[in-house]
């Protein structure tokens, strides 16, 4: 962009925009961690004849997760900006919300997917705000997480019919 009045941030990205890619990517993040923390709540408590299969799926599920919640907490540095490290924080920012005492697999599984669904739709809202400023390296990443998910939504589904 050719406009002398624009302030770019030290990645040379526009710097209003940065901070609104970066607020998206901390609610983001609170998403991410309210899940992780579902998750392993249903690794703890899954009982029933799927304990084994739905015990280590659990497990594979919530590591994703916490390399995620690294990879955005990251971004929003590299942004410039501050990720957000308090519960209470992530609480209030979080659209998904806590499950607990959740003990039916299928139940476990229902959350799981409702939990993608909500991060999926919120990845592409900052796919979106990060390509309006050329922000290639936040959209590439809510691209591959998007891809991903999609096809994990596609195997959650097909484990509920
Ligand atoms: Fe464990």
């Amino acid at each position: 962009m050719a406009d002398n009045m624009q302030q770019l941030n030290v990645i040379g990205l526009d710097q209003a925009g940065a901070e609104q890619v970066g607020g998206k990517l901390n609610q983001l993040l609170a998403n991410y961690q309210i899940f992780y923390m579902n998750v392993r709540g249903f690794h703890w408590n899954i009982r029933g004849e799927r304990f084994f299969e739905l015990h280590v799926k659990f497990e594979e599920t919530y590591n994703d997760l916490l390399l995620k919640i690294d990879e955005v907490a990251e971004r929003i540095l590299t942004l410039g900006q501050q990720p957000h490290h308090t519960y209470s924080k992530y609480l209030e920012n979080s659209a998904v919300k806590e499950a607990s005492n959740v003990h039916d697999g299928r139940d476990c599984v229902e959350n799981i997917l409702n939990s993608y669904r909500a991060v999926i739709k919120l990845q592409r809202e900052i796919l979106a705000a990060a390509s309006d400023i050329d922000d290639e390296g936040t959209a590439s990443l809510m691209g591959d997480y998007i891809t991903e998910q999609e096809k994990t939504a596609w195997m959650l589904t097909s484990y509920l019919k």
